[in-house]
């Protein structure tokens, strides 16, 4: 059996230069799957609820949608470190939110840590978390919770005074007691600075190949998640075809009478004949 990662061996896999592979899970098939495949970390990101719930943004999703989610992925993989993402709304209003539903996915879904996304302004609120003992994971760069005071879904830290504010925000959330934090859509050079000038691991999506390891939302990597692509997605896999020829196949087969065949009916061994005889003698009593 596999023993679940701990945030010390993520750690000291920065300090070894082993790079850490996450991705995103949202129920327990797939969670399975990427934990047999060996994956380091899941994350149960609110991506959940573009991705699988078919909002617009990850802005709606609840903090009930999450720990549902969570929930079925722990119970998918249970031997897998798995982070739950704090949604909109769940701690922006300051630390005690924060510790309360931190402490929800902790305890009702089983998680092993929280991400919430922010820089500075999100540093006490962290703090407090891991002091009450929610190990914490910070998410910089292009935060898709803010994304509207951001400008859009764009590639942060391009001009030096915003390179200077995040490298200043990833100090800052070490400092507050974040065990690795997520960069997200900065270029790929100062996504390596930041990496080498923090002793916590960096996870990036969109930040280059300098990060301590990688995060993908699953959906991309595999090819189902078709109303856009961003550009720092590599599909590994393009399952969206295949589902429509599958189901394609099967609702002909359907429409046709070919299936179910033979092999996938069940046979009956009493005489059938005999049940509506029975029937009718019961009518005319
Ligand atoms: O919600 C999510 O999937 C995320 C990743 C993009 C890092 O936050």
């Amino acid at each position: 059996m596999n023993t679940r990662k701990t945030i010390v061996d993520f750690r000291a896999m920065k300090q070894a230069g082993e790079k850490i592979a996450m991705l995103t899970a949202y129920d327990a098939g797939m969670a399975g799957f990427f934990a047999s495949c060996g994956v380091d970390m899941l994350l149960v990101g609110d991506s959940v609820g573009m991705v699988v719930l078919g909002y617009d943004s990850t802005v709606p999703v609840t903090m009930a949608e999450m720990l549902h989610h969570a929930a079925a992925v722990r119970r998918g993989a249970p031997a897998a470190f798995v982070v739950g993402d704090l949604p909109f709304g769940s701690y922006q209003s300051g630390a005690r939110d924060a510790i309360v539903n931190g402490t929800r996915f902790l305890k009702e879904a089983g998680c092993d840590a929280v991400k919430l996304e922010g820089g500075l302004e999100v540093c006490a609120t962290v703090r407090a978390m891991v002091t009450a003992g929610i190990p914490v994971m910070g998410h910089i760069g292009l935060t898709p919770q803010t994304a509207n005071q951001l400008g859009g879904y764009k590639v942060q830290g391009r001009d030096l005074e915003s390179a200077r504010r995040l490298l200043r925000e990833a100090r800052s959330l070490e400092e507050a007691g974040a065990f690795g934090m997520v960069l997200e859509c900065v270029p790929e050079q100062l996504a390596a600075l930041i990496t080498e000038q923090i002793g916590i691991p960096t996870i990036g999506i969109g930040a280059g190949p300098s990060c301590d390891g990688q995060v993908l939302v699953s959906h991309d990597l595999l090819g189902m998640f078709e109303k856009f692509v961003p550009k720092f997605v590599k599909a590994y896999a393009n399952l969206a075809p295949q589902i429509r020829e599958g189901v394609s196949a099967y609702l002909a087969d359907v429409r046709q009478g070919q299936f179910p065949g033979e092999e996938h009916s069940f046979v009956s061994e009493i005489d059938l004949a005999q049940l509506l005889t029975e029937e009718s003698n019961e009518l005319v009593k």
